[in-house]
């Protein structure tokens, strides 16, 4: 039985997020699930569901629902705050929210370029900044995820925004690592290759390919990536297994990107 510990997901009503903390609570951590405001049914059925399980296994493991954008200052702020009032503690933070915009450079809406880069540059910063300040008063260390991509590796047709958003994810867990190594506190990023979830799937229609045919042809392995594949990866870097890994952006591609 691992050390009961809190966590929080960011962007977790659906997708990598959700499986990410059904994942951490059946770890046995309590999980704060985070998305915006417009999914929070989605969120409370999540919370329920991890509620249930964890009681049905005789775990005091818990859920809670605390929705925002991480893109606002103030709602990260009450993230870390509400977390701590319900759970006593801040342990892990994945900062998981990201959006996807396809558009060749040449064509680029700037308007949608600022929201991608805030969501998903500032919101990851927000997250790690805020989660530090908790983690460093608590002074026991503690975990930091945050999701790049393969297209953090390489670029890609139409992924102008987005490819540079996720290398950018890549330097922001480099440094932070860096700053934050002396308080034993980790911070690493997983890179997914083609997961099935509704952003995989909407990056594959802008080049009109078949899902299956395409995302399947993007691994040696030949099959399309499951949300667990990226939250089996999770639950190990925010382990005690992983005590020694800081600073990396691990891929679970299926090969797509060879390091
Ligand atoms: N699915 C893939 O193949 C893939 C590949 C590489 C990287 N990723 C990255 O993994 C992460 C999760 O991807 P996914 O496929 O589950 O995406 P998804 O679109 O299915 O889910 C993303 C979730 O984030 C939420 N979100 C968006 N903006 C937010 C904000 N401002 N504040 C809070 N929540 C917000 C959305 O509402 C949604 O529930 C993203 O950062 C994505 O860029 C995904």
């Amino acid at each position: 039985m691992i050390d009961l510990k809190t966590a929080i997901v960011t962007g977790a009503a659906r997708g990598i997020g959700r499986s990410i903390a059904l994942r951490l609570a059946s770890d046995g951590m309590n999980v704060v699930v985070n998305d915006i405001e417009a999914n929070t049914q989605a969120l409370q059925e999540l919370a329920t569901e991890i509620a249930n399980s964890q009681a049905a296994k005789g775990s005091s493991a818990n859920a809670h629902v605390v929705t925002g954008d991480v893109s606002v200052s103030s709602d990260v702020q009450n993230l870390i705050k509400e977390t701590v009032s319900k759970f006593g503690s801040l342990d892990v933070m994945v900062a998981n929210a990201g959006i996807l915009m396809m558009s060749r450079i040449e064509e680029v809406d700037e308007d949608e370029w600022d929201k991608l880069i805030s969501v998903n540059i500032r919101g990851t910063m927000l997250c790690f900044k805020y989660a530090a300040q908790q983690m460093i008063s608590q002074g026991k260390g503690g975990c930091m995820l945050a999701a790049s991509s393969i297209a953090g590796r390489r670029g890609h047709a139409g992924g102008c925004a987005y490819s540079t958003s996720k290398f950018a994810i890549r330097g922001l867990v480099q440094s932070s690592a860096v700053d934050l190594g002396k308080y034993q506190i980790r911070v690493n990023a997983y890179a997914p290759g083609f997961i099935d979830t509704d952003m995989s799937r909407k990056a594959l229609d802008y080049a009109k390919a078949d899902y299956e045919a395409a995302a399947k042809a993007a691994s040696p392995l030949g099959r399309v990536g499951e949300t667990t594949d990226i939250s089996n990866l999770a639950s190990f870097l925010v382990s005690s297994e992983s005590s020694f890994i800081t600073g990396q952006t691990y891929g679970a591609c299926g090969g797509f990107y060879l390091d």
